[in-house]
């Protein structure tokens, strides 16, 4: 992949034991100390990170083995930092490690990155990782007293056990993410654990951390994705739109600024370089902090934090306020006489600098919506700039603007009617018809995932003042997740479109997809038919399950039917649970009324 910078040859300036170049003057004190320490303290859990995340079968012993292998290396390389091994990358002595483990690239099939070397190498690696890991066992849960006791006996083994299990499911979250996941989970272990109610006080502290898990492997996992499949100048306009609307204070040049800062730090992250995430992330917040008049006044307290809590602590902050002066509208854009003469000149930076000064402007919008803005503003342009006057043709602008929001915006009021409408269980059921249509190829477990995180979104969302900008967000990265992160699916040609198409314009493009009738059958009496083998399978199967299934099967055998039918034949064969030869008479479900019984054709050639 392109997209990921080869440069590695400065990465030796940011060896693991870079921390020992002491500062040569008394005054020289070095920002990154903190951070220099910090990863020396946690070289067993970045360790523990890289491997699990790069090879996602291995096993707990190899970890350990390995993390033996890597503090032999930390103690050899501190006691002697001019030995010629310690000049090397973390992430590449770490890659160098798994390879020189005897039998272990064969035994997990990584032998094909090992034969390669430098960027092909750590590219194959990159590409190793496994978004979907139904290959892997469920995770493990122990009975909290089990749990604590293990914890007792062997606290530091039982967190790595811990941290290795969460990392290999969650191969592409961000290294400081683990981390503090693990200082939490460390933190409901220690305090749990001197408690009674062992159960209900994991209970009660797990749920917050696993949220926290998902929403940002969500979120870092679509913008990953965004990298890979657009490139970094798309990656640069979701991080213009985002930081605008969280800092409207800041100039456009030091936002230029900061924002190479956070496109290294993607770069870094993304391709799972565990220590130089944790290095440019903590370079951001540095950045950020030591220019805090520039940019806001509610950082104070989180500047004061220590890494990694600084960073979360910044993005869980709220927004800074708007300038005072600022006007509603910015007039360059729209008004002056030589916007066309700028595009032909840097198309790229105008349009960021749109994207900033619509942003910070309008920052309750979504940062797909501020996208999707900044896609109408282009296309505006080069249609304007190539007529006869093209200061009269995008002077009206703001109106296509407008519409294009007002389009989301019923998108998303149209979903929350639906949410305040309907049962929790029915709402999941409609979001697995809707992606079953347009991806039948998915699996169940997939097409399950993906409804969830769609009603997720909707109960999160539909009661906030925010709405709109908390529902886009979120169900942007439901298809983010559906997309792909280091991959291009192929999935079907219209979703494999959706997905590559336009990043901005998803949500919509997915929202007027067709049913795919890949799967169809011919006639109602076949689809009765494979409905009935479906359901009388399988007795021990869980109840929900079954429903699920059913209602995918369904859709992927007759995509085409209404609502109404699907709902009549959904309802006949869950009423009669595990009883499945009395289901009474489904072929009434498609009895058109007034007209013959079982008209096939028509049932099975019924368009909407
Ligand atoms: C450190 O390693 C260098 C290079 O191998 C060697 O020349 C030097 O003597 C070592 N220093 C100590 C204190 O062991
Ligand atoms: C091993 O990896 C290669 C390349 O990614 C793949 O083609 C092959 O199917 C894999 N084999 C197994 C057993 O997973
Ligand atoms: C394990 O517990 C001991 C004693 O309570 C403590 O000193 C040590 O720091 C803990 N280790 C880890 C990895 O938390
Ligand atoms: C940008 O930041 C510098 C300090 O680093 C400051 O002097 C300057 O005024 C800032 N510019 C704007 C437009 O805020
Ligand atoms: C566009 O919408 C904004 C905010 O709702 C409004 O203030 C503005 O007048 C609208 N502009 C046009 C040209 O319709
Ligand atoms: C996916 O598609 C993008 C854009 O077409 C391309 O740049 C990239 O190399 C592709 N990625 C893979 C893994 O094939
Ligand atoms: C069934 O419906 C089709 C299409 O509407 C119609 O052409 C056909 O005559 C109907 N068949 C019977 C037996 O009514």
């Amino acid at each position: 992949m392109k997209h990921i910078k080869f440069i590695g040859f400065i990465f030796f300036l940011f060896s693991l034991t870079e921390s020992l170049a002491l500062p040569t003057k008394p005054q020289d004190i070095d920002p990154f100390l903190d951070t220099h320490k910090f990863i020396e303290e946690n070289t067993a859990y970045l360790t523990i990170i890289a491997v699990a995340q790069y090879v996602q079968e291995v096993s707990f012993d190899e970890v350990e083995m390995l993390v033996k292998v890597m503090m032999d290396y930390r103690d050899r390389c501190l006691a002697n930092r001019t030995l010629p091994e310690c000049s090397k990358i973390a992430n590449k002595v770490i890659q160098d490690m798994i390879c020189a483990t005897e039998g272990l690239p064969q035994k997990h099939n990584v032998s094909h990155c090992c034969s390669k070397t430098d960027f092909a190498r750590r590219l194959c690696f990159f590409y190793n990782k496994k978004a979907k890991t139904g290959f892997l066992p469920p995770f493990p849960t122990l009975d909290p007293e089990e749990k604590c006791q293990a914890y007792k006996n062997n606290n530091g083994s039982f967190l790595n056990l811990y941290m290795y299990e969460v990392a290999r499911r969650n191969p592409f979250v961000f290294s400081p993410v683990l981390l503090t996941v693990a200082a939490r989970f460390e933190e409901a272990a220690t305090t749990c654990c001197e408690q009674q109610e062992k159960a209900t006080c994991f209970q009660a502290k797990v749920v917050p951390i696993t949220q926290y898990l998902k929403a940002s492997s969500s979120y870092q996992g679509t913008v990953c994705g965004a990298l890979m499949k657009f490139g970094p100048k798309v990656l640069n306009s979701i991080n213009t739109a985002v930081f605008s609307k969280k800092f409207p204070k800041i100039g456009f040049q030091n936002l230029t600024s900061l924002l190479e800062d956070v496109s290294t730090m993607y770069d870094v992250c993304c391709e799972g370089d565990v220590v130089q995430c944790i290095r440019s992330q903590s370079q951001i917040m540095n950045h950020i902090c030591s220019k805090q008049d520039f940019i806001s006044s509610k950082i104070k307290e989180c500047c004061e934090k220590k890494m990694p809590e600084c960073e979360d602590c910044i993005i869980n902050t709220n927004k800074e306020d708007k300038p005072e002066d600022l006007s509603p509208r910015e007039p360059k854009f729209t008004d002056s006489k030589n916007v066309c003469q700028e595009r032909d000149s840097n198309q790229d930076g105008l349009l960021n600098e749109f994207t900033y000064e619509y942003s910070r402007r309008h920052n309750y919008l979504s940062t797909p919506e501020l996208l999707r803005i900044t896609k109408v503003y282009k296309d505006l342009l080069e249609d304007c700039c190539s007529r006869e006057n093209p200061a009269g043709c995008y002077q009206h602008a703001e109106d296509k603007f407008n519409k294009t929001t007002e389009k989301s915006l019923a998108m998303v009021q149209q979903e929350c009617k639906l949410f305040q409408g309907l049962e929790k269980d029915a709402l999941l059921l409609h979001y697995l018809v809707k992606f079953t249509k347009a991806a039948p190829q998915l699996s169940l477990e997939e097409l399950i995932y993906l409804s969830k995180g769609m009603t997720e979104a909707l109960t999160t969302c539909c009661t906030l003042s925010e709405e709109f900008a908390c529902v886009d967000d979120l169900a942007d990265l439901v298809l983010g997740d559906l997309c792909g992160v280091n991959e291009n699916r192929t999935i079907n040609p219209a979703v494999d479109h959706c997905c590559r198409a336009d990043f901005a314009f998803r949500r919509h493009c997915f929202e007027h997809l067709e049913a795919d009738t890949t799967y169809a059958l011919s006639s109602v009496s076949a689809l009765i038919s494979a409905l009935r083998s479906d359901w009388c399978q399988n007795h021990n199967e869980d109840l929900q399950n079954k429903k699920h299934r059913f209602m995918v099967n369904l859709v992927k055998w007759m995509p085409e039917i209404t609502a109404k039918e699907r709902l009549c034949l959904f309802t006949k064969f869950t009423a009669v649970g595990e009883k499945c030869e009395e289901v009474q008479e489904p072929e009434t479900c498609f009895r058109p009324e007034g007209s013959n019984i079982g008209n096939e054709s028509e049932a099975a050639n019924k368009k909407r």
